[in-house]
């Protein structure tokens, strides 16, 4: 069974004139008009390749054939993008996803388990601020009084925007979540949005697990004096205290390898005056990786290095922790399985953590779970010039078919 390249690229293109930017990018906010008319391209593919077409009370579009056994395998992503993003970034999975079921449809050949494809509405959080909307409502992790005091770009609730699409919030919290013991599987495709596929020359990435975030807001407190009426010996020059921090957070993460990656990627510097000595930074600092022992160790190094450079240099430091995800590791059974299909293929593969969060991350904690990356070219993603080559498109969703396959299968 053998997915069809050419259907799947040039429906990457018809969803890409959706919401298309002048200068070549797509925005398709999530609840917006774009996003909605994305959805509704998508599910006259899904009836027409035999699907039966729902939307669930969060929104979500769900196309759906039953099988004979009690549990669904779910292929799923987003449609929505960041504003002026890229034509891949969640509207690939969603259409490998259905390219993979319409070949298997289309063959004829039965499954014994329901099958789903879930396109998730707000993946990317550009709409409040904060995302994966759609999954975190399918999934039961919705905390309606986290997002009490959330705002959409244009200052309304949640309550609202998701009124003006025709929804009940409170209906979706209580309604859209999945039972997690009718779920035998969930399965993602999404493009890599880094350079680790291509610069290694591989084809496809099969993720071990979502790495856990934690992140500070790091304060660095000296003062503001005249940069030239007062000598070295007697500043308080919280910048440069600021600069050795970035330093080691950099020469930590060298050192801790597997996979963990450290970042200061804000600083505030105030009073962010050239003749003025720096009185305050504020820095964010963050820690991904797969194992939480060892973003906890290097956490602690970081911190402890810190207060020391601060005595060094007379500068009063506190960290603040404003993040803590825990890391979410894929099934084995669901990560032998897509092995299993690049090996049949003899593609070159590599198993590698997914760096940033996604559908996956939530609809992960309910049911046994696999991702699948395709590479992005030169790591762009987010942005017009995002691209993922027609014939890796069409690997990953062939790898994914033939995944499905196993899965069906299998005895969960
Ligand atoms: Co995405």
């Amino acid at each position: 069974m053998k997915v069809d390249a050419e259907r799947l690229w040039a429906r990457v293109e018809e969803l890409g004139a959706i919401g298309a930017t002048a200068d070549g990018g797509v925005s398709r906010i999530g609840y917006s008009a774009e996003e909605t008319a994305a959805m509704e391209r998508v599910g006259r593919w899904m009836t027409s390749a035999g699907l039966g077409v729902h939307y669930d009370p969060a929104g979500n579009l769900i196309g759906r054939r039953a099988g004979q056994r009690r549990k669904t395998i779910v292929l799923g992503s987003h449609l929505d993008t960041v504003p002026n993003g890229g034509r891949f970034d969640g509207a690939l999975g969603v259409l490998a996803a259905l390219e993979a079921v319409e070949t298997l449809l289309e063959a004829g050949t039965s499954h014994e388990h329901s099958i789903e494809i879930i396109a998730f509405r707000d993946e990317e959080g550009a709409c409040f601020g904060r995302g994966l909307v759609g999954s975190r409502l399918a999934s039961g992790t919705f905390n309606l009084a986290a997002w009490s005091d959330a705002r959409s770009i244009d200052g309304r609730t949640i309550r609202h925007v998701l009124a003006a699409a025709g929804l009940d919030l409170e209906r979706a919290v209580s309604e859209a979540p999945r039972e997690p013991s009718s779920l035998a599987a969930y399965l993602e495709l999404h493009i890599e949005q880094g350079e680790v596929l291509e610069s290694g020359g591989k084809r496809l990435g099969v993720v071990s697990g979502i790495v856990g975030i934690t992140r500070y807001q790091v304060r660095f407190m000296g003062r503001a004096d005249h940069a030239g009426a007062t000598p070295m010996n007697l500043r308080r020059d919280a910048l440069l205290c600021a600069a050795g921090f970035v330093q080691l957070v950099g020469a930590q993460a060298r050192a801790a390898g597997r996979g963990l990656v450290a970042t200061v990627g804000r600083l505030l510097v105030d009073p962010n005056i050239a003749n003025v000595i720096p009185g305050r930074v504020v820095a964010s600092f963050e820690v991904r990786a797969l194992e939480s022992e060892q973003i906890k160790s290097v956490v602690e190094a970081v911190i402890v290095a810190t207060e020391e450079l601060g005595r060094k240099h007379d500068i009063e430091v506190v960290f603040e922790r404003t993040v803590q995800t825990a890391p979410l590791l894929t099934t084995p059974h669901v990560i032998h399985a897509l092995e299993s299909a690049c090996t049949a293929l003899e593609v070159p593969f590599q198993v590698m953590p997914s760096g940033g969060g996604h559908d996956a991350m939530l609809m992960g904690t309910i049911a046994p779970f696999g991702m699948l990356f395709v590479p992005s070219r030169r790591g762009i993603s987010h942005a017009p010039d995002e691209y993922t080559a027609p014939d890796d498109c069409a690997l990953g969703a062939q790898v994914l078919l033939d995944t499905l396959i196993l899965l069906d299968k299998g005895s969960s």
